[in-house]
């Protein structure tokens, strides 16, 4: 196959997105690289096609990553361009084994360095005139045979394109979703964190709480729950609890809702995760451990959840639960964000 090609017209970068099509196999990684508008998701719809994809394949606004089955392959498409940086793909629960299809990557220039093993790269441009440009740079031996056609195409060489994978954090497999049980605080543990005095927070607590709880970014939350608690007793039910781990006996994180429902039956959605267990799917189960208390509540009927614009991450885990965007807030602290609800 060529290595440099000039494409004229989307169809053109369509077909090369076809051809590449007939080289692919299960667990190849193909990341295209390029500036906004240079042809990628082109490509990526020309490559669908060829492997017999007859859903639409687009650019997702408010998903980052999409199987596409129906085709020879399931194409997995990941749209990282609009990510900050490679720490926010990691929250993604992608529901295919990445072994078994062959996952395009849309990336950003420069962020690409990551993907150290085995992938081809095509290099996307717009010149001056228009003209869109491609160069494939083979990463890998097994590439660089593919791609001069000799000797035979050689199987991908599974290990080093699973690490590739993993280098962007999309799980070669679903991992197996944590258990997760939110487990509610008192007034009491909400002052002593919010003075970030761990002892006397473990002190009154129902379960061991690690350091990270009595962190000072934290404090902020654990101020506002310890005031609303002194003031309506029964919002500890409500607001933010441990997010704890039966199976490893470990707090993990924070969830809760902001207090108890409103006159509409709404509860608005709140929770973190500490940093060192990101990325094991303690979000989207703290999520539904949420979703599903929301759901026996019989005074609530919408959960609501705010999320910044540009936390891709987040709206990753929350929309399958079929959140949709009902309009846009501005928070105090963390500025715009989009509301989204969930109806009951
Ligand atoms: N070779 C090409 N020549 C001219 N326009 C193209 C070409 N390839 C794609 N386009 C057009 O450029 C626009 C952006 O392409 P897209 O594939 O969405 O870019 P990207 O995913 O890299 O941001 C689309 O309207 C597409 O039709
Ligand atoms: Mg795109």
């Amino acid at each position: 196959m060529r290595r440099d090609h000039v494409l004229p017209t989307p169809e053109d970068t369509r077909a090369l997105g076809a051809a590449l099509a007939a080289v692919v196999g299960p667990g190849d990684l193909v990341v295209l690289t390029g500036p906004l508008g240079a042809g990628k998701t082109a490509l990526t719809q020309g490559l669908g096609a060829a492997l017999g994809v007859t859903e639409p394949v687009t650019s997702p606004t408010f998903v980052i990553a999409r199987v596409h089955r129906g085709g020879r392959l399931p194409l997995v498409h990941v749209d990282a361009y609009r990510l900050a940086s490679v720490a926010d793909v990691d929250d993604l629960d992608l529901d295919a084994s990445t072994e078994e299809s062959v996952t395009v990557v849309e990336w950003g220039a420069g962020l690409v360095e990551r993907l150290a093993d085995e992938h081809l790269e095509v290099r996307l441009d717009r010149r001056d005139d228009d003209v869109r440009t491609a160069v494939l740079v083979p990463h890998g031996p097994g590439w660089e045979q593919r791609l001069t056609g000799h000797p035979a195409r050689a199987p991908a060489p599974h290990g080093s394109v699973t690490a590739s994978v993993a280098a962007v954090s999309v799980p070669a497999a679903p991992p197996a979703a944590p258990r997760v049980e939110v487990v509610a605080l008192s007034g009491p543990v909400f002052a002593a964190l919010a003075d970030g005095d761990l002892a006397a927070a473990n002190a009154a607590a129902p379960v061991p709480l690690p350091p990270s709880f009595a962190d000072p970014e934290w404090a902020p939350v654990w101020r506002v729950r310890a005031q609303q608690v002194a003031a309506d007793p029964g919002a500890a039910g409500w607001v933010t609890g441990v997010v704890w781990d039966p199976d490893r006996r470990l707090a993990v994180g924070r969830a809760g809702f902001h207090g108890p429902p409103d006159a509409r039956g709404t509860v608005e959605i709140g929770y973190a995760v500490v940093p060192e267990h990101q990325r094991r799917g303690y979000a989207r189960a703290a999520l539904a451990a949420l979703v599903d208390r929301a759901r026996r509540e019989p005074g609530v009927r919408v959960v609501r959840v705010s999320i910044a614009p540009s936390n891709a991450a987040s709206r990753a885990v929350a929309l399958p639960f079929g959140f949709r965007e009902v309009g846009e807030e501005v928070d105090e602290v963390d500025g715009v964000e989009i509301v989204y609800e969930l109806d009951l």
